[in-house]
């Protein structure tokens, strides 16, 4: 039983935190909407990583060590020097901050940082993808990326990681290390077509068990703290935030237009700023003058995709495949629709978009400004009509995500 003098000093302390955090709010301008705003926002809020039902090794302590060796493996490349950490880069968020990455040859889109990914519903700036090991085997067969075909994968692992893979999935069966491909070049492709479907259907089942493994390592790479969330901790625990939890005035302001007038948690919300969605933005081609559709070639890409939730290398049962079998086909709306990316440390990774056409963040606030139309479908954005003192507040506070 709790005595009622230690009660009273308990909820004495309570009432003096709350007070404070309401002078504080007071002082600042920020309403009790703004305060719950930010705390959809803030880190505290973030749940674990969500199971993937698809992924039988998904949360497996040696699949993630073999995930991470197998990420950063230049082995499983056409020239030996290419892996994913090439282009995902840990002391970078990991991403490779150019427009275009560059692996064999030169990707036409944006690298994407990856911590926080094992939250993310769709893969790629697309979702053409629907899991993140699905998604690991795109660049391993890409021919300006790994450049490799899933033959070869297979045979690299059997000769390199015979005994991590052995223990988590089986023993491996006889290789054939011709490059072998349904999607790679004219020879690849006849090789392919030359093997048995038991043939076939081996070297998909290493491919597939490659991608888990790698999808296991990522899923332990979390969004990291930062001075927004410990500004929101601070206020939540009843304190007025100081130190290194303050933001200057400038800094919520600057919170008040993403919340506000400048409708960006329309799109960015929830712990990682993102609403896992896809929009046409109306973001610009790059210099390059093929039309990119976004999302709306996506749609019949994931679905024929043979590594998706409902696939034969998926170990999920296709009641827990609902991301896939549900997913939102408004065909209008996806054209040139690419998916919100988190702006966590988003200051600290110029250029930006999904081909890195805006090098800075004042251009990339000027552009929600403007609200140009979309070279091809709508753009979703209305021109805002921020004042030069409201942009530079906004680039304040997006300089503390
Ligand atoms: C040559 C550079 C390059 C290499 C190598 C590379 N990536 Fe990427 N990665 C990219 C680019 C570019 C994108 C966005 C491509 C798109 O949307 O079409 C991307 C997107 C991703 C995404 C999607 C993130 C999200 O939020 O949707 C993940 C996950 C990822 N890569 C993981 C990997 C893994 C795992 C490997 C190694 C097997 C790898 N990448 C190799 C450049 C690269
Ligand atoms: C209608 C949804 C939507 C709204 C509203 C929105 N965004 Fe975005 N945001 C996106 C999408 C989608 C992209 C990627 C677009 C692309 O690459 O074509 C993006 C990209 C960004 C990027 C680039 C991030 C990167 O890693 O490249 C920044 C920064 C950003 N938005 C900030 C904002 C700000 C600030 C606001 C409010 C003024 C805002 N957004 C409002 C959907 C939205």
């Amino acid at each position: 039983m709790i005595r009622p003098l230690a009660l009273g000093a308990v909820i004495g302390l309570a009432v003096s935190g709350a007070m404070a955090t309401y002078f504080y709010l007071q002082s600042n301008g920020l309403n009790e909407a703004e305060l719950e705003t930010a705390r959809t926002l803030s880190l505290a809020t973030l749940r674990a990583v969500p199971a993937d039902p698809s992924n039988m090794v998904a949360d497996n302590p040696a699949a993630i060590a073999l995930g991470e060796a197998l990420f950063n493996e230049v082995g499983l490349s056409a020239n030996g020097a290419v892996s994913c950490a090439t282009c995902h880069v840990e002391s970078r968020q990991f991403q490779d901050d150019l427009a275009l990455s560059k692996g064999i040859g030169t990707t036409s889109r944006r690298a994407m940082p990856l911590r926080g990914v094992g939250h993310a519903l769709w893969l790629f700036w697309d979702g053409r993808k629907d899991s993140l090991w699905a998604q690991a085997l795109g660049p391993l067969e890409s021919a300006v990326e790994h450049g490799f075909t899933r033959s070869e994968v297979a045979g690299y692992i059997a000769a390199h990681y015979r005994e991590p893979y052995e223990n988590l999935f089986g023993p491996l069966p006889a290789q054939n290390t011709n490059p072998a491909s349904p999607l790679g070049t004219a020879a690849q492709q006849a090789a392919w077509a030359a093997l048995s479907a038991e043939q076939q259907d081996q070297i998909n089942r290493i491919f597939a068990n490659t991608g888990k493994a790698i999808a296991a390592f990522e899923r332990t790479l979390l969004p990291l703290e930062n001075r927004f969330d410990r500004y929101v901790s601070a206020l939540l625990a009843g304190q007025a935030p100081t130190g290194e939890a303050a933001l200057t005035q400038l800094e919520i302001d600057g919170f008040k237009i993403f919340a506000g007038k400048g409708a960006c948690v329309n799109c960015h919300n929830g712990p990682r700023l993102t609403d896992e969605f896809f929009h046409n933005t109306g973001v610009a081609s790059p210099q390059n003058p093929v039309v990119d559709f976004g999302r709306l070639e996506a749609l019949a890409q994931v679905e024929a995709d043979e590594f998706n939730c409902l696939g034969p290398y998926s170990d999920a049962a296709p009641a827990q495949c609902g991301t896939l079998r549900f997913m939102s086909r408004g065909e209008h709306l996806f054209e040139r629709a690419f998916k919100s990316p988190s702006l966590r440390g988003v200051a600290d990774r110029p250029p930006y978009m999904h081909a890195g056409q805006l090098a800075t963040l004042p251009l990339v606030i000027e552009h929600y400004n403007r609200a140009m139309p979309s070279i091809s479908g709508h753009t979703e954005l209305e021109p805002l009509g921020l004042t030069t003192e409201e942009k530079a507040a906004l680039l304040a506070f997006l300089k503390v995500l």
